[in-house]
C-alpha cells in the first residue's frame, strides 16, 4: 500500500528537511508552549517528533521526574535519553503506550495525514484532565514572491507552488484548510482555554525556508516529474532556492493549543 507520508525522515534528505524546520519553527513553537506552561514532573508525548527538538526541548521542562514519549513512523533521529522514551510507530494505528498526557505536541503531522480526524480523538481522548494539545500545521496562504531575478522566476515559482500545494498535495491527502479548522474542532470536542498563533517569515535564497522549498521539491522529484515538471524546471527552481535575489513568504505557520477541563 502507498504511504500517506510523502517524504522519508530517515533519509540524509530528512534529516536536512527537520533541521531546516527546527530553525524556522522551534522559536514560534517554544513560546506557545512557555505560554501555556511546561512544568518538571509532567508526562508529555511528542508526536511525529522529527528530528527531536522539541522532545529535547520538553524533557529538559519536565525532567528530572517527568517524562516524554516521542512516537514517530522513522526513529532515526530519535535518541532515548533520560526523560525521553523512543517508539517507532504508526499513529493511524492508535498510541503505542496508554495516556494520559499533560501535553501532547504534533507539528506538522496531521495536516500530512487523511486519517486526521481520528488521529486528532486519539489524541483528545489521550490528554489528562487539564493537559494541553497543541498542534502546529502549515496553512495554504499563498506564498508570495517579493522579489526574484527575473519575471520567469517568478513564475516557475508559481508553478512549483501549484504543482506542490494544489495538485500533489490533495492527491496524497494533504489538507492545508486544516490549520484554520483546528480551534473549532478543539471547542467541539470539548477542550477549553483554546488560543492560537499564525507566524511567518520571509526566506530568502540560502536561507532555512529556502532550503526548505528546496529538499521538498528534491524529496518530492518523482511525484513532480510524475506531474509534468521538466528536469529543467526542478534544476533551476533548486537553483533559484539558493539565490540571495530570490525573496518570497515562507509557509504560514498556524499552532493552536486548547485543553482538556481540569474536572
Ligand atoms: C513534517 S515532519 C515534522 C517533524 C517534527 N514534528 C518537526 O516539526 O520538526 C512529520 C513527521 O511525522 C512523521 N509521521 C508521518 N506520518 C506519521 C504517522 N502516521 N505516525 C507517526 N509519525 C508520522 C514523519 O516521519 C515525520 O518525522
Amino acid at each position: 500500500m502507498e504511504k500517506d507520508y510523502i517524504f522519508d525522515t530517515s533519509s540524509d534528505l530528512g534529516r536536512h528537511h527537520m533541521d531546516c524546520l527546527e530553525n524556522v519553527l522551534d522559536g514560534p513553537t517554544t513560546r506557545l508552549l512557555e505560554a501555556i506552561g511546561v512544568r518538571s514532573g509532567q508526562r508529555c508525548l511528542d508526536l511525529g517528533a522529527g528530528g527531536g527538538s522539541i522532545t529535547r526541548w520538553l524533557a529538559e521542562r519536565t525532567g528530572p521526574t517527568g517524562k516524554v514519549v516521542a512516537v514517530d513512523i522513522a526513529t532515526d533521529h530519535l535518541v532515548e535519553g533520560p526523560g525521553i522514551e523512543v517508539h517507532r510507530h504508526d499513529i493511524v494505528d492508535g498510541l503505542p503506550v496508554d495516556g494520559p498526557f499533560d501535553l501532547i505536541h504534533a507539528r506538522l503531522v496531521l495536516v500530512h495525514l487523511p486519517q486526521r480526524e481520528k488521529v486528532f480523538e486519539t489524541l483528545v481522548n489521550a490528554l489528562a484532565p487539564g493537559g494541553w494539545l497543541v498542534l502546529g500545521e502549515f496553512s495554504g496562504r499563498p506564498l508570495k514572491v517579493v522579489s526574484a531575478p527575473t519575471d520567469e522566476d517568478r513564475t516557475l515559482w508559481e508553478r512549483m507552488m501549484y504543482l506542490s500545494h494544489e495538485v500533489l498535495g490533495p492527491t496524497r491527502g494533504i489538507d492545508f484548510d486544516w490549520a484554520h479548522k483546528v480551534q473549532g474542532r478543539m471547542e467541539q470536542a470539548g477542550l477549553a482555554n483554546v488560543q492560537a498563533m499564525e507566524y511567518s517569515e520571509t526566506t530568502t535564497g540560502g536561507g532555512d525556508g529556502c532550503l526548505l522549498h528546496r529538499n521538498l521539491n528534491q524529496q518530492a522529484e518523482p511525484l513532480l516529474l510524475g506531474l509534468g515538471a521538466t528536469p529543467t524546471e526542478l534544476s533551476r527552481y533548486r537553483d533559484l532556492m539558493l539565490d540571495p535575489r530570490f525573496r518570497a513568504w515562507f509557509y504560514q505557520f498556524v499552532c493552536t493549543a486548547g485543553q482538556r477541563p481540569p474536572h
